[in-house]
């Protein structure tokens, strides 16, 4: 897979892409991944990228002609993937969309800065627009890195053979149950003697009761729409009891 990044600030990425599993991925050449420096493309004398909003109001809004051409020397004649605009009006990133956009050949991302982007920049060369959530960063920057991180897990090989995408939380509906390492007891707490039986069955049956419980605990909306079968609605029943006194804590 090959990611395109359109940015003015390309000083931002190195130390995000080069490290940890997406910099084994690149290495590898399972993910191919390019900051194009939007600045060069500007017509204008002093190279500048932004300019006032027309109508009046705070900062500066991107100017269209910079980002145009940098889409177009990035794309060339024959693209075929999909131009994505990191921007607080969008479809908001979740665990189905890294999937999908990891299906792509190519992806690219253009970070807006300031106030953002000229609309008609927008208009012309993007086709949709992600968001990272319900706030409002500095920039498109951070949103891309975090798109890039997200959506590399599920491109085949990215993760090791042992990790799995799959197993984590969101991927079945479920936030995930605890993890424990060593040592098996720390100031008087101790690992739960399930996991140290070797019974994987058991493992199983408590992982399972666990991610309900997380899910129930922190994030029962999600509840609404997890697949669940008739044995997890049994349990969520039984854990709905358990759960009592904390949520009446609290
Ligand atoms: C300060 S923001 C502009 C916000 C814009 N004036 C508004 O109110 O919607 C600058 C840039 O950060 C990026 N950005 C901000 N919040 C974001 C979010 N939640 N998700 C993705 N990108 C975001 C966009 O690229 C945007 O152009």
């Amino acid at each position: 897979m090959r990611i395109d990044i359109l940015t003015t600030f390309p000083e931002m990425f190195p130390g995000v892409l080069d490290t940890s599993i997406l910099g084994r991925a690149r290495q590898q050449g399972l993910l191919e991944i390019a900051c194009t420096d939007i600045r060069p493309f500007s017509a204008s004398k002093h190279k500048n990228t932004d300019d006032y909003p027309f109508g009046g109001g705070a900062g500066m809004v991107m100017m269209p002609q910079p980002i145009m051409d940098a889409m177009e020397a990035v794309c060339g004649p024959d693209f075929n993937g999909r131009r994505i605009y990191l921007g607080p009006r969008g479809r908001t990133l979740n665990t189905a969309l890294a999937r999908e956009l990891a299906r792509e050949e190519r992806l690219v991302l253009l970070c807006g800065h300031y106030e953002g982007v000229d609309q008609r920049a927008l208009d012309a060369c993007v086709d949709e627009e992600i968001s990272i959530g319900d706030y409002i960063l500095t920039g498109g920057e951070l949103a891309a890195m975090v798109l890039v991180d997200c959506v590399a897990r599920f491109v085949p090989g990215v993760l090791g053979s042992a990790e799995s995408p799959e197993e984590e939380s969101f991927s079945d509906g479920l936030l995930e149950y605890p993890q424990y390492t060593r040592p098996r007891e720390i100031r008087g707490m101790a690992v739960p003697e399930v996991l140290l039986n070797g019974d994987h069955a058991k493992i199983r049956a408590w992982r399972r009761r666990e991610s309900l419980r997380a899910t129930l605990r922190h994030r029962p909306d999600l509840l609404e729409t997890a697949p669940l079968t008739d044995k997890d609605r049994k349990l969520l029943r039984e854990l709905e009891e358990e759960e009592k006194p904390c949520f009446s804590e609290n």
